[in-house]
């Protein structure tokens, strides 16, 4: 086989996911596609964080991303833009804001929200093709990669890892969960995932761990459970 050949067959085998993580992504695409999934939902997982949506930006996602909250700016999986509504309004004029998700109802409901001031795309669950290399400061995604399986999750850090600028930082909020394998039958949908193995999927795709911290949800009123998630902060170097 020629050269060319051989690395166009290497990209491939890396963007090949088992057939279970791609029944997994369309189970997902589906479920997130659904309005009465979403309608009155998003206050309540809010408040597995914390009070309500701005006590969750002001006391959990603020603190620890306004640092890197600046420049061009990519938000996976943002869902109808809860969290997206906030980095929206702390980015300044000249920064921009691109969103990602999987899900067509959640990019068009994104797009009728924030109008023409943002750009949208619809993925296929695993890719970020569709982005400019080394064109993003900052990476951020907030309360989908806990229901990611690990072998997409290394997927997107590849990604992110293609898309970052050298020195840009990313902020992923991720499950601390050893369950079945199928995160569908685990609690509250959660993948399996630990520090370890985020750091260490962060390092094959060359990117930097900075931070890990544990993060326990308060999850008791509205779901009966109780769950420990982590944030893990990256760089490019
Ligand atoms: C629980 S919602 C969270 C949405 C938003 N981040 C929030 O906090 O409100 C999960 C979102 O992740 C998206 N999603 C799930 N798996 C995905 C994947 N593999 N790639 C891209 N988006 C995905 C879903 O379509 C959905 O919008």
């Amino acid at each position: 086989m020629c050269l060319t050949g051989y690395l166009i067959l290497m990209e491939t085998l890396k963007k090949t996911v088992a057939a279970a993580s791609l029944t997994y992504l369309k189970q997902q695409e589906k479920m997130w596609s659904d309005p009465v999934l979403w309608n009155n939902h998003e206050e309540l997982w809010s408040s597995a964080f914390a009070k309500d949506t701005q006590d969750l930006w002001d006391s959990v996602i603020h603190p620890r991303i306004k640092d890197f909250l600046k420049g061009d700016v990519l938000e996976l999986a943002p869902g109808r833009g809860r969290v997206t509504d906030f980095l929206a309004k702390h980015l300044n004029v000249l920064d921009s804001l691109e969103l990602v998700d999987q899900s067509e109802y959640c990019i068009e409901h994104c797009r009728k929200r924030f109008g023409n001031n943002l750009k949208y795309h619809v993925n296929d669950g695993m890719s970020l093709d569709m982005i400019e290399k080394n064109s993003k400061d900052f990476v951020f995604s907030w309360d989908s990669f806990v229901h990611i399986d690990k072998e997409v999750i290394n997927l997107y850090l590849g990604g992110f890892s293609d898309i970052l600028k050298k020195g840009g930082h990313g902020f992923i909020h991720h499950s601390y969960f050893f369950g079945n394998e199928n995160p569908k039958k685990n609690k509250a949908g959660r993948s399996n995932m630990t520090f370890k193995l985020f750091a260490e999927l962060l390092v094959k795709n060359n990117l930097k761990p900075v931070k890990q911290e544990m993060f326990k949800l308060n999850v008791k009123s509205s779901y009966d459970i109780t769950l420990n998630d982590g944030f893990t902060t990256f760089v490019k170097v």
